[in-house]
């Protein structure tokens, strides 16, 4: 998953006395996690604001991915600081609570370097923010970072139809958290735990209100979301083609997406769903993170570049119109020029639709921190620009293949522009259509007339009138 996005999430709009503002950072499981925490802040009569300002409990829920991710949330602490001695010389108190990764992984540093702070709440303990809450109310400074045994998603409250159907037509569905592979750049293992999987039937059921309330698109997530296990309903164990098969059949559901997944748990059913199943998009977002065995071997990923060329042959055979998206790591201690072409020959040979590249970064408490034969700064820098470079070439020739065609888009919102509106196609990107091509939640054909950096235009979409039009202000 990538860590590009920062949102606001509104948790709902009803009466009540204290205001709220959720600022989310990192991953889409951040957001879904954010989501859930509005439920409960909801329930517990806090109304979402979107200005920090007006807030009395500001929430950061942090990502740890990468140094530069963890950073951001000193400084926006020192920011809310500020904020919170105005909003006291006017007399209002401002309660500030740091949740995420970042929470999980510094714990108590938090609460010693950022004096600000009155609780940190990791991942695994969301359902026990109400009580958190109140012990701050009591004067407090609380870190809740413990490990908990017990399915937070089953003591979180549910979102309401009303507030489901606010959120959009699309929507996230955590099935499973944590990871057990153990990469030696990532910090997720530590920070989100152990591999976890949510019970079959819960996540039905969250499907089927997710669809009752007007969802049309769902995306399971998970850190390393095919290695989801469970068991039928004859006790039968079962793996993430199951499941998607079982969510395949609820009425009103037309799309089905999963992410983020590991080359190594893409067994057999799977690989099945992807060619049986209609409702599953063809597109797949499966990092292989660099090209060299030896560099490969040095992450622990436990698969060769060939493994996974095997793969998507694989994975093409059975759904030949799939496109792949991945993430890639430059720079990695001990990765040579020749380690580093590898990565580029890898890329050159599958030809990715979209994909996300960082510099490795150094995380604290992680193998590849203590390594040796550290890159510099400057070569990764060379090393991320030449690989972007080729990326975004490979993504540029995926969009411009698909002008001319008719693509099935899912119509999300209206468009920035009177008149239009703007969906996904079924490989992600933003599709700025005619008003005339549907309603929102319709599913239709259109046919692509143009491609943009970050998005597709439909036939119709382009006011012919009009030279001075940019279509690139459009993208969703
Ligand atoms: N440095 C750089 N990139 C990293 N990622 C994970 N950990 C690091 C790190 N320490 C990238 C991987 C992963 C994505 C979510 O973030 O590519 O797939
Ligand atoms: Fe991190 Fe590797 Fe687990 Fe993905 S599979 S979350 S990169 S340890």
């Amino acid at each position: 998953m990538s860590d590009t996005r920062q949102a606001t999430v509104p948790p709902t709009r009803q009466a009540g006395s204290r205001k709220v503002f959720i600022k989310t950072y990192g991953c889409q499981m951040n957001v879904y996690d954010s989501q859930r925490m509005g439920d409960a802040l909801a329930k517990g009569g806090y109304v979402a604001t979107e200005a920090m300002e007006e807030a009395d409990l500001v929430l950061l829920n942090t990502c740890h991915i990468r140094e530069k991710a963890a950073e951001k949330i000193y400084s926006e602490l020192g920011r809310i600081r500020r904020l919170k001695a105005d909003r006291a010389l006017a007399g209002k108190g401002t309660q500030v609570a740091v949740a995420g990764c970042v929470a999980q992984a510094e714990g108590e540093e938090i609460i010693a370097r950022a004096p600000v702070v009155d609780l940190v709440i990791g991942p695994q303990t969301y359902h026990r923010l109400p009580q958190a809450l109140s012990r701050v109310d009591r004067g407090e400074r609380v870190v809740e970072t413990d490990h908990a045994v017990e399915d937070k998603f089953a003591h979180l409250p549910e979102a309401s139809r009303r507030e489901i159907r606010a959120r959009g037509v699309t929507a996230f569905l955590t099935v499973q958290e944590g990871c057990d592979k153990f990469c030696t750049f990532c910090v997720v293992p530590y920070t989100r735990g152990a591999e976890a999987s949510r019970p079959l039937a819960r996540i039905v059921d969250e499907a089927k209100q997710l669809a009752d309330a007007g969802v049309r698109e769902v995306t399971l997530l998970g850190q390393n979301v095919n290695a989801w296990h469970g068991e039928d309903a004859a006790g039968r164990p079962i793996g993430l083609g199951a499941l998607l098969f079982a969510l395949a059949e609820i009425p009103g559901l037309d799309r089905l997406r999963y992410t983020t997944s590991h080359p190594r748990d893409m067994d057999d059913a799977l690989i099945a769903a992807h060619r049986d199943l209609d409702a599953l998009m063809p597109y797949l977002h499966l990092p292989v993170q660099a090209g060299s065995d030896r560099i490969l071997k040095a992450m622990n990923r436990r698969h060769t570049a060939a493994d996974y060329l095997r793969l998507v042959e694989r994975i093409r055979a059975a759904r030949p119109d799939i496109a792949l998206s991945g993430d890639f790591i430059v720079g990695f201690p001990g990765e040579d020029d020749a380690d580093f072409e590898a990565t580029m020959q890898l890329v050159e040979a599958v030809g990715y639709a979209s994909a996300f590249s960082f510099k490795y970064s150094p995380r604290p408490g992680t193998p590849g921190a203590d390594m040796t034969g550290h890159v510099g700064e400057a070569v990764k820098g060379e090393r991320l620009a030449r690989l972007q470079d080729l990326l975004r070439r490979q993504q540029q020739g995926f969009s411009e293949s698909l002008v001319g065609r008719r693509l099935d888009v899912l119509v999300e919102k209206p468009g920035r522009h009177a008149g239009q509106v703007v969906g996904r196609s079924p490989y992600l990107q933003p599709v700025v259509m005619p008003q005339s091509a549907g309603s929102v939640g319709d599913v239709v054909s259109v046919a692509i007339a143009a491609s943009l950096a970050n998005s597709l235009i439909a036939e119709g979409a382009m006011p012919a009138a009009s030279p001075a039009f940019q279509p690139a202000g459009l993208v969703a």
